[in-house]
């Protein structure tokens, strides 16, 4: 299946894995990388000396195209894309904001930048500060969605900026692919579904957890890291959305600190960066900390998980070449036969002579 992106990027398949922070490690990079598509290293919660291990390993398990993901709102974000710079990574992929250093650095190299963004304003601000291609996510993603759905703000960007568009957020199957592809964009990117397959290192009873549960079973709040984040829907998460406490964020910074691996001056550095919105800086804390137990150690209960609405639709384990082969046969017969049945031949032939 050819699109502008999978011209751009040098791929088989017009499909990406999120960068998903504790959960894009190498093993589903390179699994998805494999598949044909294109796995996004998440840098979000590493270290620069463990985005250099990582990207080595990933250039060790496969020679196909493969990105990195920098959230930029994280402390060690910078210095992280200085290493994804040294390391010559093919895409780059930013998000929580855009920075034109690390734009010029990539194309010095010939790299590529995608830039994640949730609306058209932001969208054409991308384009306009160099971005080669934009991530578009719905407000039913997992994570920071934004406010408008992915059926609205796809083909709105699509008409508004000259770049390929990656829809994001309720992906899983074909169906979604070619719904993805009618709408303006050039690819998709799941998250949610791949953090449930077979590679993903998220703990395997977060895993059964969410093969079970609805496609209402997820929150979208505010009140949790300060901006609009969507999580899988726990007693726990609930009440968090309902008021956040201030004593439980103070114990989540030393939760955060032990899986961020931080130091203590640097601990401070990134709460005092935050300015002084404490509200904010806490609740990002809150989310860290306990994301990491949710995710890796499996305590989904006392974590939280984001996870978008789409993990009502992923019922069970698969493997990222199961799910990108399926996606793209699908995508492809539902392009068909829809076509067919809607613009195509007639059902019965009318015979010219009556
Ligand atoms: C467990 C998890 C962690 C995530 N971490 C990040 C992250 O570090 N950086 C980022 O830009 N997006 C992150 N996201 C959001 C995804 O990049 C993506 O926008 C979202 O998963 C797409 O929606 P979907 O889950 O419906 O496919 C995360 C998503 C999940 C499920």
């Amino acid at each position: 299946m050819k699109t502008e992106l999978t011209e751009m990027l040098g791929i088989e398949y017009p499909i990406l894995c999120a960068g998903m922070g504790f959960v894009s490690l190498p093993q589903l990079v390179v699994a998805v990388s494999e598949a044909g598509g294109l796995g996004l290293l998440a840098t979000a919660t590493l270290n620069p000396e463990e985005v250099r291990e990582f990207v080595r390993e990933i250039r060790a398990r496969t020679s196909r195209p493969f990105g990195a993901n920098i959230a930029l709102e994280f402390e060690t974000a910078e210095a992280n894309a200085r290493v994804l710079i040294e390391e010559g990574v093919p895409v780059v992929n930013l998000s929580l904001g855009i920075r034109p250093w690390i734009i010029e650095a990539v194309h010095a190299y010939g790299g590529k930048i995608l830039s994640t963004v949730t609306n058209t304003r932001h969208a054409q601000s991308a384009q306009r500060k160099g971005a080669d291609g934009l991530l578009v996510t719905g407000h039913e993603a997992a994570g920071h969605g934004g406010d408008a759905t992915t059926l609205i703000v796809v083909p709105l960007v699509a008409s508004a900026v000259d770049l390929p568009v990656i829809a994001a957020g309720g992906f899983s199957d074909g169906r979604g692919l070619a719904a993805a592809l009618v709408l303006g964009a050039e690819g998709i990117s799941m998250g949610t579904r791949f953090a449930l397959s077979r590679e993903s290192p998220m703990h395997d009873r977060v895993k059964d957890f969410a093969y079970g549960i609805s496609e209402l079973d997820t929150i979208y709040t505010d009140r949790i890291d300060g901006a609009g984040t969507r999580f899988l829907k726990t007693e726990r998460v609930d009440a968090m959305a309902r008021s956040m406490s201030p004593l439980e964020a103070l114990r989540s910074v030393a939760k955060v600190k032990r899986a961020l691996r931080l130091s203590w001056p640097e601990v401070l550095r990134a709460a005092l960066r935050g300015g002084p919105d404490i509200r904010k800086a806490l609740g990002q804390a809150q989310i860290a900390g306990n994301t990491f137990e949710g995710l890796m150690g499996g305590d989904y209960e006392q974590g939280t998980v984001p996870g978008g609405q789409v993990v009502g639709a992923i019922g069970g384990a698969k493997s990222c070449s199961e799910i990108v082969r399926d996606t793209v046969s699908e995508a492809e017969q539902v392009l068909r036969d829809r076509s067919d049945s809607l613009v195509g031949r007639p059902p019965h032939s009318v015979r010219e002579d009556g």
